[in-house]
């Protein structure tokens, strides 16, 4: 009885620390710049373009399309954009 008390405490902080754990990497992720997604995203099919191979206003249509193809979610692409954007001035 009382044996399994203890197991079930240790199962407990397991689930616990794996729960907290994987919480943490999801915030690591969220934190990454558009930058960081720009050079893990978008050189996975073709060269990673630069961000004078198109204007401002090409970019939010590239965007739009890469984001489909790339399968990655609004928040990223927008944070590429801005960066492409940004280094484009
Ligand atoms: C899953 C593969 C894939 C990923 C990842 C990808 N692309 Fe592309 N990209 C393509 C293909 C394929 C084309 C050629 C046009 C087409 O067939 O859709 C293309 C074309 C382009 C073009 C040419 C203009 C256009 O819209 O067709 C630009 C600019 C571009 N990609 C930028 C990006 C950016 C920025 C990212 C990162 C967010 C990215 N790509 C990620 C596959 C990809």
């Amino acid at each position: 009885m009382k044996k399994s008390i203890i197991i079930s405490i240790l199962i407990l902080i397991v689930a616990a620390s794996t729960t907290l754990n994987s919480c943490y990497i999801s915030q690591k992720v969220a934190a990454k710049s558009g930058a960081q997604l720009w050079s893990e995203n978008c050189a996975r099919c073709h060269n990673a373009p630069s961000p004078g191979e198109f204007n401002n206003d090409n970019w939010e249509i590239a965007g739009m399309h890469m984001q489909v193809r790339a399968n990655i979610t609004q928040t990223d692409v927008n944070k590429i954009i801005d960066f492409l954007k940004a280094a484009n001035n």
